[in-house]
């Protein structure tokens, strides 16, 4: 029997960029066609959730309606559109919402289109928590380690450096480069993670924090081998001084973040436009190598399937922090430490909203 859904669903939206955001309540519509309905049980925050909600980006796309917070959820499915197959009431399933219009998952329901928005089924040995935690930074990880050389990809034994290794990111950077491609992988971050990033499965750590980074990983190389991708989800342009010496000409360095450092300003291959400097080192890159990008995630379905996939034969590991409770109540202080997580950029793995 159909699911009758409620009248209204309330989410976390904000209206000019910074402003404090609060909890609206909205009518909640029937699934379109090609939609799910999805109750939300918990929704991941990412940096690119605070980036937006500080630049004028959201407002230029969606005009002068509210907007919400949050890309990664998981969920229940509700309601099943009319032309959906695959999916019915009662699937649980974990996903990303990227919408210029600005429609956020810290909210009761989310309407995810079928075929378009990345989702698959949560595997059972997730918690919605820990699923919610996944998507977006899963789908970049995979982004990033396909700029491995091909005869790595294929053979394995690559060598691989992850800066920001106990990020969201970096540590799917970490896990996938060992578990898919075999790779030999250097992380780099503070002291206090070194521990975490080895169980993650990086054979080498570097503290940023202490060494330099460029001389310890010219150390760690066993002689006359270089590095065949650099992973970036730090920013900033310290290594480049090293990076020839570090990579090989048929290696890649590829950054999520680019240039930039600072954690509240928009990242990603949108600074092509207002850095040329970034621009060269891609054409550079193209001409004589090692190749240079500044890439996005992919937004594909079927990469968040493998990666339940692996879950389920116990081969990848979510860390959440800490779940922040109370997000969608009015007058909670949840907001402000979501904020003041992301802000600091000091998080191991992620932080996830609860939505009861
Ligand atoms: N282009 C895209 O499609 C895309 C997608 C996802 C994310 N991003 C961007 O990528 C960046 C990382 O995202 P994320 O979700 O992984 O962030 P995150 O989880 O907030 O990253 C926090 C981690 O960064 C580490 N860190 C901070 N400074 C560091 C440094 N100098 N060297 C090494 N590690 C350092 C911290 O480790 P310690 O505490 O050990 O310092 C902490 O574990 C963000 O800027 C985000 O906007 C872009």
């Amino acid at each position: 029997m159909a699911t009758t859904l409620p009248p209204t669903s309330k989410s976390l939206t904000f209206l000019a960029p910074a402003s404090p955001p609060h909890v609206i309540s909205t009518p909640l519509a029937p699934p379109a066609a090609s939609e799910l309905v999805v109750k939300v049980h918990a929704a991941a925050i990412n940096p690119v959730d605070i980036q937006l909600y500080n630049s004028g980006l959201l407002g230029w796309l969606a005009g002068k309606k509210e907007k919400g917070i949050g890309r990664d959820y998981s969920g229940t499915v509700v309601a099943v559109g009319a032309s959906v197959k695959g999916w019915k009431e009662g699937d649980e399933v974990f996903g990303l919402i990227t919408r210029p219009t600005g429609e956020g998952t810290i909210s009761e329901y989310v309407h995810p289109v079928v075929g378009k928005d990345p989702l698959a089924k949560k595997p059972t040995c997730w918690t919605h928590e820990l699923a919610a935690a996944v998507p977006l930074v899963v789908l970049t990880a995979f982004s990033c380690l396909d700029w491995l050389p091909a005869d790595k990809k294929k053979n394995g034994f690559g060598r691989v450096v992850v800066a920001g290794a106990s990020g969201g990111v970096g540590m799917w950077c970490v896990q996938l480069a060992k578990k898919l491609y075999n790779c030999h992988v250097t992380g780099i971050c503070s002291a206090k993670n070194a521990d975490f990033v080895r169980e993650m499965g990086a054979d080498e750590v570097v503290d940023y924090t202490s060494e330099f980074v460029g001389q310890a990983l010219l150390e760690g190389l066993p002689a006359g081998r270089q590095y065949d991708l650099y992973i970036d989800c730090v920013g900033g342009t310290e290594i480049f001084e090293d990076l020839y010496t570090l990579l090989h000409p048929n290696a890649a360095y590829v950054t999520i973040v680019g240039d930039k450092t600072r954690r509240t300003a928009m990242g990603g291959p949108l600074t092509y436009l207002t850095n040329p400097a970034q621009v060269l080192r891609f054409i550079k890159g193209l001409i004589w190598g090692p190749r240079y990008a500044n890439i996005l995630l992919y937004a594909k379905s079927e990469l968040l399937e493998q990666v339940a996939g692996l879950a389920e034969r116990g081969e990848a590991e979510v860390v959440v922090q800490e779940v922040v409770k109370g997000v969608l109540e009015d007058g909670s202080d949840a907001w402000k430490k979501i904020y003041d997580f992301m802000e600091g950029g000091r998080v191991r793995g992620k932080i996830v909203a609860a939505i009861e």
